[in-house]
């Protein structure tokens, strides 16, 4: 009988996949959405208003605009930027493709700068000798905004790459769509706009808070927080009015030419929810990131792990990198045993849409070297400590394949 119990426990552990990532959603979260649902405002009403304040306040920014997605997100930014054809937007290759797509959206051309091996982020000094130098896509174009990702939830050296972008008048927009709560070396929040113009987070499930689909961007430019508004909402207006002849209350106008980005009452109620739990959430992430990292001691000969960074990491993802040349193996072991792994990223250039607009393997060598040796395993703020453990042991099981 004792048997049969554990070769059923074990066939029930074979059996799980432990997803690498996934939201937290609890009572709290639901019964907001239901007060939403059973009010008068379904879309942007006083919780959008609510959410956009406490979100800028948990920054430390002074403005905050809500939109549909962290896509949506990094396109206006670049529309309010004044960015467009002619101009060159510098980001990452290892990256999800909305980071450099958002200036295709816009007519600018993207440019890659290679990663820095040891933080995954753009590397600050290739920055600024590219700046230096512009052996540029085309010379036909110039830089005119540079958009740095915090890759996985570590904060990108901010700033280095504003020093290297000062000098040249570039526009920073911060993709912080992984950096939820993660802090600056010099202890501020992501988010607060420090260093940059405007900073974009996303709202999608797996990432550290959910608002189903959601994204924000912050800024402390009233002018850039005004633009980012109206753009949102097809460009139209009912305040500062250019058209003076029009005196009654029916009367807007459309003063750019905008989209319909709003985020709605009901995520927005559901992102207020969750931004209470925010430092939970990103202290058991933290928890789950050093629990892999003692358990992983020891296996420096198959493998590297993520950059630390003394607290201020959002761990939005945990990355190994596998260096014996044996990444799609480790991968497909780990999916068989029923670890959910993933692969971020393939480098945005290499895909077919880029190549064809010109882009080529051999780009950004650090960022390829990278992409051949990444796994991302799991790790989110509701992971059990027996999952933690089931994962640690296929882990090291997988790796000496
Ligand atoms: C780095 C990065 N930038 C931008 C985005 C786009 O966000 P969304 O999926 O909310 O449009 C994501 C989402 O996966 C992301 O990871």
């Amino acid at each position: 009988m004792a048997h049969m119990q554990t070769d059923t426990l074990i066939s029930d552990i074979d059996s799980r996949t432990i997803p690498y990532g996934r939201q937290w959603i609890d009572d709290s979260d639901i019964q907001a959405v239901l007060d939403v649902l059973r009010s008068d405002w379904l879309t942007q009403g006083p919780k959008s208003k609510e959410f956009e304040d406490k979100f800028a306040s948990y920054c430390g920014a002074e403005y905050a605009v809500s939109v549909t997605s962290g896509t949506a997100a990094l396109h206006l930014s670049c529309l309010a930027a004044g960015i467009g054809p002619g101009d060159e937007v510098i980001t990452s290759p290892i990256t999800f493709a909305a980071s450099s797509n958002c200036a295709l959206y816009v007519g600018a051309t993207p440019v890659f700068i290679d990663i820095h091996p040891g933080t995954i982020c753009m590397d600050p000094e290739r920055l600024a000798e590219y700046l230096r130098n512009r052996p540029g896509v085309s010379q036909d174009t110039r830089p005119k905004a540079v958009i740095p990702v915090h890759f996985a939830g570590l904060p990108c050296d901010m700033e280095a790459i504003k020093e290297a972008a000062g000098g040249h008048g570039l526009r920073i927009i911060e993709d912080a769509c992984h950096a939820h709560g993660a802090r600056y070396k010099s202890g501020e929040r992501v988010g607060s706009c420090k260093y940059s113009d405007m900073t974009v987070f996303s709202f999608h499930p797996l990432k550290n808070m959910t608002t189903g689909e959601g994204g924000m961007i912050t800024t402390n430019d009233p002018d850039l927080y005004e633009k980012l508004i109206l753009l949102r909402t097809h460009g139209i207006s009912k305040i500062n009015l250019q058209d003076s002849s029009y005196h009654e209350d029916y009367y807007y106008e459309m003063q750019l030419l905008g989209f319909n980005y709003r985020m709605n009452d009901i995520q927005s109620a559901l992102g207020i929810s969750q931004l209470k739990k925010l430092d939970t959430f990103l202290q058991k992430r933290r928890e789950t990131a050093d629990y892999y990292f003692n358990a992983f001691k020891g296996l420096d000969d198959y493998m590297t792990l993520p950059p630390d960074s003394n607290g201020s990491h959002a761990w939005h993802i945990y990355v190994i990198q596998l260096k014996n040349n044996n990444r799609d193996n480790v991968f497909r072991k780990l999916k068989e045993t029923g670890i959910g792994v993933q692969v971020h990223y393939i480098p945005v250039y290499l895909f077919p849409y880029y190549q064809k607009l010109g882009y080529g393997e051999g780009l950004c060598p650090y960022g390829e070297a990278y992409f051949k040796r990444a796994v991302t395993i799991p790790l989110y703020s509701s992971i059990n400590s027996e999952d933690m453990k089931f994962v640690v042991e296929r882990v090291c099981e997988a790796v000496k394949v």
